[in-house]
């Protein structure tokens, strides 16, 4: 999982070194983000020397003191998608106060705003600050909002009085995070065949027929399963993407290529997410020699590929399978018919003209036409969330369609 550690200012930063040796020896990745505050304290060189990560310190500068740029201008969102979960480890009652309210006037107190995932707050502090009402009132708006309080310990202060106020144990810290990863690893056991990125079908040596698919969506859902727990095969058209952590690929270039690699492993899922733009015709003939220039106009003629979700759908038996729909026009008319005619349990149909949608772009604006009658527009938000939003679903429908009790009536 990817950890991003807030350290803010408090005589316990110096525990939360500790805390990111324990989560790394768990097999998690740790990105510090330090406040100003907690600099005065404890210095980033100690946490990036533990975490083999840069720390991050400024919205606008990064910890080497370097001028503002773009890149570290916008670094607040990058961090937010890519964090699986926010620890802010030791809390401060003006942490807490900012996140309650929502102010962004920091790394920190930005990225908890922009970010998506479970958050885990552990305070510290005299004692009086942590019982005064204000930061009991802040306490109680985090909790209703499902962030998850590590109860500060009673004990002997840093500031000579005694009674809550010292951040939590390791272990309780441990504990808390523990819960939220079980519970995020709802596709444990389970094994999840995705398809990604475009087709190319050869013309001659130098030529081919291809299209615009960037296979961002199709990785994105890799991503997310695998971080959710299943295994995940991948089934890849040739892009330029990095393979996610844990994830089996299997690089193909042709449909009929991705056809043969993903019905070998379809026996073994539970589970298809078909988001590869296949081509749906071939050349009729692959030239072995360049085709040459000549001023007569020259035809091509292209044959039908087989429809690799369909193929597979006919007998899916108990799987769920996905596809995609990309449209340019009567996007809910087209997908609902797609949905029948390939014997989909979910369609994920976008129109790609629309803004922030389609090829290429890091979000998308989807809607979910689901085989029990469910339509569900998500708004334009990124792929990496479009992704857990489709896994929700396909774990939705698998409970309705395939419920013990209807399991039991077919045997
Ligand atoms: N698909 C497939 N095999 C093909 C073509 C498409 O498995 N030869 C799958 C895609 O992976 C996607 C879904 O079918 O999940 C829909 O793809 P799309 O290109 O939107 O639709 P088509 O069926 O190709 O129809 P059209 O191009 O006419 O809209």
């Amino acid at each position: 999982m990817r950890i991003t550690l807030g350290v803010t200012g408090g005589v316990a930063a110096y525990k939360a070194a500790e805390l990111v040796r324990r989560l790394q020896q768990e097999g998690h990745s740790v990105q510090v983000v330090m406040t100003r505050a907690a600099r005065e304290f404890v210095t980033p060189l100690t946490f990036a020397a533990l975490s083999g990560q840069k720390v991050i310190t400024d919205l606008f500068r990064d910890s080497s003191g370097s001028e503002a740029n773009l890149e570290s201008a916008i670094e607040h969102i990058a961090v937010a998608q890519r964090t699986d979960l926010l620890l802010v480890a030791p809390a401060t009652a003006d942490i807490m106060a900012k996140f309650a309210r929502g102010v962004a006037d920091d790394f920190l107190t930005t990225l908890y705003l922009a970010c998506t995932a479970p958050v885990v707050v552990a305070p510290a502090m005299n004692v009086n600050m942590w019982n005064h009402t204000a930061t009991q009132e802040n306490v109680a708006t985090l909790r209703a909002r499902g962030v998850k309080i590590a109860q500060p310990d009673e004990g002997y202060l840093a500031c000579g009085m005694t009674g809550p106020g010292r951040l939590a144990g390791l272990e309780e810290i441990l504990t808390a995070i523990h819960e939220i990863t079980k519970a995020h690893r709802d596709l444990d056991g389970e094994t999840i065949l995705v398809s990604a990125g475009p087709t190319c079908e050869d013309l001659d040596p130098v030529r081919f027929l291809t299209n615009r698919s960037s296979g961002k969506m199709g990785y994105a859902v890799a991503e997310a399963a695998a971080r959710r727990g299943a295994k995940v095969i991948l089934v890849s058209g040739p892009v330029n993407l990095e393979t996610p952590a844990g994830v089996e690929r299997a690089d193909v270039r042709t449909a009929e290529e991705m056809r043969r690699a993903v019905l070998d492993r379809s026996a073994e899922a539970s589970m298809i997410i078909l988001a590869a733009a296949v081509a749906d015709y071939r050349p009729v003939e692959r030239r072995a020699e360049k085709i040459k220039k000549g001023n007569a106009p020259l035809t091509i003629s292209l044959e039908p590929t087989t429809d690799i979700l369909a193929e597979l759908a006919k007998n899916k038996g108990q799987k769920i399978v996905v596809g995609f729909a990309a449209e340019t026009e009567r996007v809910a008319e087209n997908a609902r018919k797609k949905l029948a005619s390939k014997n989909a349990d979910l369609i994920v149909a976008n129109d790609v003209t629309a803004e922030g949608a389609g090829f290429d772009q890091d979000t998308n604006v989807v809607t979910l036409f689901s085989r029990d009658g469910r339509d569900h527009a998500l708004p334009k938000m990124p792929k990496t969330e479009v992704a857990q939003r489709i896994l929700d679903e396909v774990l939705r429908l698998r409970s309705v369609l395939h419920a013990p009790a209807s399991r039991h009536s077919n045997v």
